[in-house]
């Protein structure tokens, strides 16, 4: 007989392994809720399986187990009388909420979901999951597919909002007069950067289909070729993380050949700790990029040597939020004149 010691900590590790196997049944069971909006169809008040189906025109049997899944994972509550309610997490999935995680819940379900069955012959024989699934990458595949490219971008738009307090508050755009958002997406974060820093000129730069609609100044472009010159400083979110080494270095290039010599480019990126467990949600973004793109996140050291590689010297590194490991890396041109611009 295992004594009890021996037995709890099986039970945990067979349950705990047990339960990680299962994650595709979450990931989906999200993904219907967000997709079904049910979460907006529960708001304002509980209702039973039969009442939420009739509302959003789904089979009624099969929901009530959907709904089941929900109330054990805690998103939502199953009441004594058979009601189902939001939990606080249920309470995320509500469009426009603050911190709405609708939208990373849409693109985790579909578009990343299908991917991940590239990960095996990916580990197996090198390449992209997404590339191998697909058969183009992941931003032609957008291309190809608007209805994705918005959920991509809503989720986008979602986390950049999340962080966007966090970046201003955590450096200083003030002393800047012109900043461009490089890669910027829909300009979440510009908006806080120009909210925070009003002085502050800025300008939205992403793909033309991307910026079509911005309710910021905005140019189109491809930043391989070109990104608006002369400002003093270039913001980059989330953007190198999606590249490899190559395409990140000729990405800086672009706006080292943009930037005012006194200018400074700054990156915001999770940075990867030295060992997995100290920061697990930068190590699951990293694997995002392996899976989507040919990108990865990155120690502060290999943000050093891509900068240098680009011309540019990392000169200062801002933890902004620590759940997320999420930074601001500050970086110059070698030899530039200081102070700060605008002083
Ligand atoms: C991961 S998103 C980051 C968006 C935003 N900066 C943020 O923090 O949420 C990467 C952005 O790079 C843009 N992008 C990809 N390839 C591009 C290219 N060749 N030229 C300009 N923008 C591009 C995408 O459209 C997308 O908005």
């Amino acid at each position: 007989m295992p004594d009890a010691y021996t037995k709890l900590r099986s039970d945990t590790a067979e349950s705990r392994l047990a339960r990680l196997a299962d994650g595709f049944l979450a990931t989906q069971l999200l993904y219907v809720a967000a997709e079904l909006r049910l979460a907006d169809a529960l708001a304002d008040q509980p209702r039973t399986a039969a009442e939420l189906a009739e509302k959003v025109g789904a089979d009624p049997g099969v929901l009530r187990r959907v709904l089941r899944g929900l109330a054990a994972e805690q998103v939502l509550d199953e009441l004594p009388d058979g009601r189902f309610a939001l939990a606080p997490s249920g309470e995320l999935l509500r469009e426009g909420v603050p911190g709405s995680l609708r939208g990373p819940v849409l693109a985790r379900g579909g578009l990343y979901y299908g991917a991940m069955a590239g990960l095996l012959p990916s580990a197996l024989g090198g390449g992209t999951p997404f590339d191998l699934v697909h058969g183009m990458t992941f931003f032609a595949y957008l291309d190809a597919h608007p209805e994705r490219s918005a959920t991509f971008q809503a989720s986008m738009t979602a986390r950049s909002a999340r962080e966007a307090a966090a970046v201003v508050d955590a450096y200083d755009f003030r002393p800047f007069r012109t900043i461009v958002d490089v890669g910027g997406g829909k300009g979440g974060l510009l908006g806080a950067v120009l909210e925070a820093a009003p002085e502050l000129a800025g300008v939205l730069f992403d793909r033309p289909e991307v910026v079509r609609d911005a309710g910021l100044p905005a140019v189109g472009g491809d930043f391989f070729v070109e990104v608006p010159a002369g400002a003093d400083a270039y913001l980059l979110s989330r953007v190198i993380h999606d590249w490899d080494d190559a395409d990140a270095v000729a990405i800086l290039r672009t706006c080292r050949r943009a930037m005012a010599a006194w200018g400074r480019l700054l990156l915001v990126e999770a940075v990867l700790p030295d060992r997995a467990a100290d920061q697990p949600a930068a190590v699951r973004m990293d694997l995002h990029m392996l899976t989507l793109l040919r990108g990865r996140e990155r120690t502060t050291g290999e943000f050093a040597d891509l900068l240098d590689a680009a011309g540019l010297e990392l000169t200062d590194v801002i933890a902004a939020d620590k759940s997320t490991g999420l930074h601001v890396l500050e970086a110059r041109c070698p030899g530039a004149a200081l102070p700060t611009p605008g002083h």
